[in-house]
Order: structure tokens, then sequence, then C-alpha cells
């Protein structure tokens, strides 16, 4: 059964307070059912009622999407680079005229607020698709000096087929990243999108892949074994971008190596944030929101999610945070004064919960609760997670070590800075840190040795669509965002040699 030949991206049902969605895969431009004719349900996670469903994918359907994405392979290559980048960059601006549509949807399956991350989350991902769009006569090779007879230069070529597969996180934003360099480029690309929140990146990508040719841009929903991992070994996908857990990554690395074609990884972290003593205290703390994303409800790969203060200023730092933090208003996604929404689902709440329980049975760490549970009968309060500062806590605890993902941050003392190097770079994972001081040398010395891929000095800034992005160590493979990743990530290059 079709949902809708042209259906103004996906079918709502029933009248508005009710509204559900109905969101089918999207396979050369149509909106279609699953083969099997199988949906799962999407729901609300500050609610805990359905927001709608999606198409159940399996291994046939990825079959349609990758077949559509093959056939439109050859004639996307052909058109000219610039003119593929403008096609994007209006698909792009579109989104934007849809923004509350689609910031809408998002704030209902993923819980988080509306004001502070959805409406952002469209409008970055439009930018990431316009900062890409600009880009495609950046595809350029190079001469190269071989023989004073012979032309010898470098050309770009598309890879083939792009499989993307996306987590729930910012699943706008990380769709773009994966799929604006990638359809720049020339590639064809198949997206699969988070169980958890499939319904917004299908409708986003509806609208971009309404000013596309058919079959350039297919999305496919389903779960990871059944949907995912046919995508990942399908023997037309050229090329996979993935963001999501460190096990799965290393699972979807050994497939691609079964097919020997290239990865980008984007996986966890454990960023850690150094506060200098002649730091600006009320800028570090402000810089310790923005970086742990207490209002995306901590659920970010970048995280900065050790702090490390000075001694000197460490019960001054606390208290300000703790009192910043309380500040923020934990409510319902979809109301305009909501700071902090929810967290994804029962099971991301379960592992915060484990890491509260270790924090409250470690001796001497202090649990310092930001928040209260909010008091709205038209919500569920179960997966509301309080903000929480855990201070004093060991080194070597599990909540030092592993992501925790969820809208909790250590907080830390220390007095020597060799030691605070060394504990800030005891990690597996090495994506972002930052540093907090007003002394350049410190600074410069800093930044040199911290091991991560993104290190910035008085500022946490999220990704931003022309910084080279990705992470050192179980962090990932590959980098996502600027010219860099279009190039090395989402092209190959050949080389040509021209005899007179
Ligand atoms: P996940 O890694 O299981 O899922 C991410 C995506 O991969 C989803 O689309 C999923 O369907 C797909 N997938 C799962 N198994 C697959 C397979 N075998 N082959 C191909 N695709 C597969 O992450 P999940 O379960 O959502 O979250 C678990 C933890 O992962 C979080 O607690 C967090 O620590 C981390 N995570 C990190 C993210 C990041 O931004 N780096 C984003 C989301 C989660
Ligand atoms: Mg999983």
């Amino acid at each position: 059964m079709m949902i809708a030949d042209n259906a103004d991206l996906i079918q709502p049902a029933g009248p508005e307070e009710t509204q559900t969605f109905a969101g089918g895969h999207l396979i050369e431009g149509q909106i279609v059912s699953a083969i099997s004719g199988r949906t799962f349900a999407v729901i609300n996670p500050a609610t805990g009622v359905e927001v709608g469903s999606a198409a159940l994918g399996d291994v046939h359907d990825v079959e349609r999407a990758v077949a559509a994405a093959a056939k439109a392979r050859q004639a996307w290559a052909a058109v000219p680079a610039r003119e593929r980048g403008a096609k994007l960059a209006r698909g792009a601006s579109r989104m934007i005229e849809k923004v509350e549509v689609i910031a809408r949807l998002l704030a209902l399956e993923t819980g988080k607020a509306i004001r502070t991350e959805c409406r952002p989350e469209v409008m970055t991902a439009a930018d990431i698709g316009s900062f890409y769009g600009g880009l495609g006569s950046e595809l350029k090779g190079e001469t190269l000096p071989f023989r004073p007879d012979l032309l010898s230069i470098t050309v770009r070529e598309p890879l083939g087929v792009v499989a993307a597969i996306l987590p729930w996180n910012v699943p706008l934003v990380l769709m773009m990243l994966k799929i604006a360099p990638a359809l720049v480029a020339g590639n064809t690309v198949v997206v699969k999108t988070a169980e958890e929140a499939p319904l917004a990146t299908l409708m986003a990508a509806r609208v971009l892949a309404e000013e596309l040719p058919a079959g350039v841009l297919n999305v496919v929903h389903g779960f990871g074994p059944d949907c995912g991992q046919p995508l990942v070994e399908h023997p037309l996908v050229a090329k996979v971008t993935f963001t999501g857990s460190q096990p799965v990554g290393e699972t979807i690395y050994a497939s691609a190596a079964q097919k020997l074609i290239p990865v980008s990884l984007e996986l966890g972290g454990k960023s850690p944030m150094i506060v200098m003593s002649d730091a600006d205290l009320a800028k570090a703390v402000a810089g310790a929101i923005a970086g742990m994303r207490f209002t995306r409800q901590g659920q970010s790969c970048t995280a900065a999610s050790r702090i490390y203060v000075h001694e000197t200023i460490y019960e001054a730092f606390l208290e300000s945070l703790a009192a910043a933090v309380r500040k923020l208003k934990i409510g319902n996604p979809l109301d305009e004064a909501t700071d902090i929404g929810t967290i994804i689902s029962r099971d991301q709440m379960d592992r915060i919960e484990h890491f509260v329980r270790l924090g409250q049975e470690t001796p001497n760490v202090r649990m310092i609760v930001c928040g209260t549970v909010p008091d709205d009968k038209n919500l569920d309060p179960a997966l509301f997670a309080l903000p929480m500062l855990v201070a004093d806590v060991p080194e070597d605890s599990p909540l030092m070590r592993e992501e925790i993902f969820g809208p909790i941050a250590c907080v830390v003392p220390w007095n020597d800075y060799e030691d605070v190097l060394k504990a800030a770079n005891d990690s597996e994972f090495g994506l972002a840190a930052s540093v907090w001081t007003n002394d350049l040398t410190k600074a410069l010395d800093a930044t040199r040795r911290l091991n991560a891929g993104y290190v910035q000095v008085n500022q946490n800034l999220t990704i931003q669509p022309n910084l080279s992005y990705g992470g050192f160590g179980k962090s990932g493979l590959g980098k996502e965002a600027s010219l860099e990743a279009m190039l090395e990530h989402f092209s190959r290059k050949k080389t040509i040699v021209f005899a007179g």
C-alpha cells in the first residue's frame, strides 16, 4: 500500500490536538510503506503518548532504496557541481520556511525543548546545507609537475551510493553534515533514520528531496540489525557514514572491511574542560552549561562532562554553576518558556539512573541536584532527568570514564597542571576538550598537549559548518563539517596523465 503518492511530507491523521503522523520511507521521490506493510510506534517521551508511526524497514526496503540511489547515480554525477550545490541550497532555504512544522515534530518525538533546541537545530541544519551548497566548485584537482611533455592532473569523482546512519540526539544536523557534502560531491544517498526519532528527519529530507531528482536522496526507517546492517552490507553501497555508539561503530567498521569501503564514524566522548585559577568565572560557568548541553539533557557526544576546576576557585565555581543550572526551566518541550525537556527513551533513562545510583554509592561524592520534575498533569514525569553536578568524583570511577549521555556533569578539583593534563588525557575517547584561562602561554601549551580532535579556549561551541570536526581514539574516524570532509570523505581522487 502506498501511503500517498504526492503527499505533502507525511500524512497527518485526526484532529489537530490528537494529530498523529505516519512516516513512510522516501524512495525515488515517493513516500512508500514498508514492503512488509509493518510499522513501528514513535512515542512522545514527554507524555508517553504516540506521536505516530514509521515504516518498519528490512532488507527488502533497503534493496529498493539502494536500487533507487544506484539508478539515479550517473545522471546526478553529470549535473555540474555548482548546480548540485544550488539545488541543495534551495532545499535548505525551504527547510527554513518550514521551520515551525519541522521543529514541532522534532520536539514531539525527541522531548527536546522547541525554543532552546529544536528550532535552532532546523536552522543549523539549513545553514549546513547552504554552506555546502556554495562549495561545488571547490571539488578541484591539481596539476602535477611530472614531465614537461606530459600534463598530469588529478580530478575528484563521487564515490557512488552513500549510506548515512543517524542517531536520535540531533538527527537533522547530523543528517545534513552527512548528506550535504555527499550530495554536492555528486553521490546519491540512502539515509537510515534513528528508530526513536524518524519523523522530523523524514519531513526535512522530503523538503530537500523536492529540489532534487528522484532517487538522489532516499530515506528508510527501521532498527539497527534489520535495516541498518543490510544497508551497510549492501554490495552497491560505496561508503558508510555513521554517528552513534562505539560498539555499533565497531560493528559497522568490521562489515565495511568485508567490502573494503571507506567509513566515517562519529562515536562517543568524555570531553574534559580545564578551568585554570585565573579563568573568568562567569564565562567558565556559562561555558560549562553550553558545553554540557544541559538544554539537550546532556545528550551529546561532545558534552563537556569532566570539568576540572582549579582548587582555589572550585567551591565558587560549583556554587555558581549549580545556581545557573537551577535557573533553567524544566518542562513541556513545546512550551516556549521551557529550557530543558526530557530524555529520549526508557533505555537511555535506565542508563542515566544507573550512573546516579553509582554516584550515590561512591563514598565522599557530592550529588548536587539542580532542578525539580515539572508538576504538570499533561506530562509523564518518567523521563525527566534532573540536571546534576557530581562533585569530588574519583578519577577511576565509571562516572569519569564512561559516556553517560545525560545531564550529569562530573566536577573535580585540581592543583597541579601536569596532573590535570594527564587526567584529562587519560581516556579512551578524544573528541573535544576546552581550556579556560587568560594566560596565553598556558592556553597554547594545553591546546598542544590535549588529546582531542576539537580543542577550544574560553568557549565551548558546538560543531560549526566550516570547522573540521572528528575525534581521536575511540571517538571515531574521519572528519565531518568543513570543505575537508567533502573532499576527503565523499569523493575519490583520480590521476590522469596526458601525452601530447
Ligand atoms: P546506536 O549506536 O545503537 O544507534 C545509532 C544508529 O545506529 C541508529 O540508527 C541504529 O538503528 C543504528 N544501528 C544500530 N545497530 C546497527 C547495526 N548493527 N548496523 C547498522 N546500524 C545500526 O545508539 P543508541 O542505542 O541510540 O544509543 C546508545 C548510546 O550510544 C548512547 O547512550 C550514547 O552513549 C551513544 N550515542 C552517541 C551518539 C553520538 O552523537 N556520538 C548519538 C547517539 C548515541
Ligand atoms: Mg542501540
